[in-house]
């Protein structure tokens, strides 16, 4: 439904975005994947309960055709599951070579032109950057010695961008931000980009913090909290999983308000984000967020949001939207991390000389902004110099 401003004003050219660049069409789309339960996409759906099963079974032939290859999979990294529909091998390295035979098999039989890979699998334990992450080689001796420090996440990105498959990280896992995979990327010309869809509460954040920001309100505090049911909710129920997330959704607002920029404003505040896991609410997810902010001459005031959202209602479309603009990223020969795409994610990835860009409305310009270049029109600046005679 997204349009895009093309030219100045007066020229009234706002096409659709899908008619303006050049994205494969949803008819012509294959989905596949992994998991390490064997259940299909209509048993899985059914389970989720996210969509009523009457919409459910008017699809019920074609979701029960999508049935999951085996996962890659390791309670090392994520404590609370305990799938047994898993591949079995003796070494990382070769649960690559298996993901890589299943990614070829997918694309030969299902007879595809091109192949994206989103990762939404389950949020994996939070691990820092090592030795085996810094280059290439030592990766993948890492794989061949099963490195610890090697996640099932590593190993499915591994695959697709040794094959040159545009790979998505919509977890906070690590996934593909170390430079062992930056060079993967280069090598195979293929983009990257992550980490971590920005769906419910962050979304709100980066919607709120900018606000503020632009009327210099300072802040003392902001307190988030969530209650969510699903299964995503009961693998951040593990302090190690919960760490991963915590650290994603913590950094927005520290790089958005700019303490050091504004330290009468921003630099003492308190920012707490806890998620609790409870099975009630299902996918129906609560996010409650309590800002302490103040105005002039210091005078506090409060704002209260209580979002009662729906996790996967919101995640979905962002999956498709990303499937469809990696795959032009790739036509468009863009290699590597894809800044322009940090509008869907939480903690946007980003050369290390570089800060992440968190405000949504900075990040919508970029998307826009890379579509226009990609499509060789004029960047809009919003100067609005060709309208007004002051600027003479
Ligand atoms: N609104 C959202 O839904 C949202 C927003 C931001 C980020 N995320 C992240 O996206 C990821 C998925 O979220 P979800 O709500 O769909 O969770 P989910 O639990 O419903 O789905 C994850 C699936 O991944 C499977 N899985 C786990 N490890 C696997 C492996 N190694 N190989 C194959 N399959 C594996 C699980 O069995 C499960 O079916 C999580 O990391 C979550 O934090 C979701």
């Amino acid at each position: 439904m997204g349009t895009i401003r093309l030219g100045k004003r007066t020229e009234k050219r706002v096409p659709m975005i899908k008619e303006f660049v050049p994205l494969a069409e949803l008819d012509d789309l294959v989905f596949g994947g992994w998991d390490i339960f064997e259940d299909n996409a209509y048993q899985a759906s059914l389970k989720a309960g996210v969509l009523k099963k009457g919409l459910l079974d008017q699809i019920q032939p074609e979701l029960e055709a999508i049935k999951p290859m085996r996962g890659v999979f390791s309670r090392d990294y994520v404590k609370l599951l305990d799938g047994k529909y898993i591949k079995s091998a003796k070494t990382k390295w070769d649960y690559a070579r298996m993901l890589m035979d299943d990614m070829t098999a997918f694309k030969e039989n299902n007879r595809l032109d091109r192949v994206v890979a989103v990762w939404t699998g389950s949020t994996e334990v939070f691990l820092k950057k090592e030795e085996v992450h810094q280059s290439l080689d030592a990766f993948e001796k890492g794989l061949k010695e099963n490195h610890p420090a090697i996640a099932p996440s590593m190993i499915y990105a591994y695959a697709a961008l040794k094959l040159g498959i545009p790979y998505a990280n919509g977890a906070p896992n690590l996934s593909t931000d170390f430079p062992a995979m930056f060079e993967l990327a280069k090598e195979t010309s293929t983009p990257i980009s992550g980490k971590d869809f920005k769906t419910g509460q962050t979304l709100m954040k980066t919607i709120l913090a900018p606000g503020l920001k632009a009327r210099l309100l300072g802040l003392n505090g902001w307190f988030s909290t969530n209650i969510l049911g699903n299964r995503d909710g009961e693998v951040l129920d593990d302090p190690g999983s919960f760490k991963t997330k915590e650290e994603s959704k913590l950094s927005v607002l520290d790089q958005i308000l700019q303490p050091e920029v504004y330290p009468e404003l921003y630099s003492n505040y308190y920012h707490k984000v806890r998620i609790n896991y409870y099975p009630p609410r299902g996918d129906n997810k609560e996010g409650w967020d309590n800002l302490d902010i103040f105005g002039w001459l210091g005078y506090p005031m409060q704002i209260k949001v209580d979002f009662l959202c729906r996790d996967s209602i919101l995640a979905a479309p962002i999956v498709l939207d990303l499937a469809l603009f990696m795959d032009l990223a790739r036509r468009a020969n863009f290699t590597g991390i894809q800044e322009w795409l940090s509008f869907y994610y939480k903690s946007p990835m980003h050369l290390p000389e570089l800060y992440p860009e968190h405000d949504l409305f900075i990040q919508l310009m970029k998307l826009k902004n890379t579509l226009r270049y990609i499509m060789g029109e004029e960047q809009i600046t919003h100067l609005g110099a060709d309208y007004y005679e002051y600027y003479r």
